[in-house]
């Protein structure tokens, strides 16, 4: 352990260029409560995965600065957590690579990320990407490395990476059981990460459905996006909301659950309930609703569009601290990877000093 008694806490988010109200509530802000308390956080960029499925050069560290950039618009604070850039602490593909070698291929097959890919495929052949590589298959182990390389207790992810926690628990125990003792298992992720829906009023909001809110959008794009939001769909059960389970949404058509969902996150709650009122006795006023929501939206975004526009925070800041991150976050890991080689049987690097 870090500092004595520190809890550690770890999460990584692949570098997709914009990051969107999605990856907020689902991660985001749950990194920033626990930055608020007295734990060791490491936050990074999650680069090398971002390899999985290349097929041509892509701007991966053009997109890893803007990412970092929003991160800290946010109000991550590259002080209070260690953020860094996962291709900055290298030995993790060495402990990738011990971890690969007690990892069954069969349950790697079983792996959402790879699953849903090859689902993808088989829908749709021409499918870009190489969805096939050893390292899409091996996502889980990389992530695994992430993870238990730092000694997490705490992995805070969304719904859809749950299960590749999980995997890196099994990993874990599989290896103890092994070569003795030598990772520590995270404890198992809380199932309460919210999932927004997509404004296009599907299950999930996501940079490939195209159908996200972003956080740096400006009023104007703001208010065409919520406009374009569907209300007439079918209603389709979106349930409670997992993250305050005070808050029931009724059965709503899709796009209307996903309004009310954004405005019980931004808005006063008084708000709110004068909506779900309304709502419940059936009048007509989605265009009102929509003006609402665009205008809470706007509000929450404006001060993180002012903060990542301020040059103070610019690429050169965000450089310097992954620098300085890097050579914090370097030790500890160095030191996981030894007493992995050392379970092993491979002995200590005779090279790292
Ligand atoms: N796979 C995660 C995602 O797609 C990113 C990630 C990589 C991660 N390694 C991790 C998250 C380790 C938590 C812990 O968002």
């Amino acid at each position: 352990m870090s500092e004595a008694g520190k809890k550690i806490i770890l999460s990584g988010i692949r570098p997709t260029g914009r990051l969107h109200y999605g990856n907020y509530f689902g991660a985001v802000r749950e990194f920033l409560r626990l930055q608020e308390q007295d734990a060791r956080c490491y936050y990074f960029v999650a680069d090398y995965h971002a390899l999985t499925t290349i097929t041509e050069r892509r701007e991966i560290y053009a997109d890893t600065l803007h990412m970092l950039r929003t991160y800290v618009a946010c109000g991550l604070d590259p002080v209070r957590s260690i953020i860094y850039r996962q291709s900055d602490l290298p030995c993790t593909a060495e402990l990738a690579l011990l971890l690969g070698m007690i990892t069954n291929i069969g349950h790697l097959e079983r792996g959402t990320t790879y699953k849903d890919k090859m689902a993808k495929i088989e829908a749709d052949p021409r499918t870009e990407g190489n969805p096939l590589s050893y390292g899409l298959l091996g996502y889980p182990v990389l992530m695994a490395a992430d993870i238990l390389i730092v000694q997490a207790d705490i992995v805070p992810v969304g719904d859809d990476q749950r299960q590749h926690v999980e995997m890196a628990c099994d990993i874990a125990g599989k290896f103890n059981a092994r070569f003795g003792e030598t990772l520590k298992i995270p404890a198992a992720v809380d199932r309460n990460a919210l999932r927004l829906p997509g404004l296009d009023g599907s299950m999930k909001m996501g940079k490939s459905d195209n159908n996200t809110l972003d956080l740096l959008d400006d009023e104007a794009t703001v208010l065409k996006k919520v406009k374009s939001v569907p209300t007439t769909t079918d209603p389709e059960p979106l349930g409670t909301d997992s993250n305050d389970p005070d808050v029931v949404i009724p059965k709503m058509p899709a796009g209307v659950g996903v309004l009310y969902r954004l405005l019980s996150l931004l808005a006063p709650e008084a708000v709110y309930l004068e909506y779900l009122e309304a709502y419940r006795s059936g009048g007509k006023f989605y265009g009102n609703l929509k003006k609402t929501v665009a205008e809470h939206v706007s509000q929450f975004n404006a001060p993180i569009i002012e903060r990542f526009n301020d040059p103070a925070h610019g690429d050169a800041f965000i450089e310097d601290f992954l620098r300085s991150n890097a050579q914090k976050v370097t030790p500890v890991a160095l030191d996981t990877v030894e007493s992995c080689r050392e379970a092993i049987g491979i002995g200590r690097s005779l090279y790292r000093a």
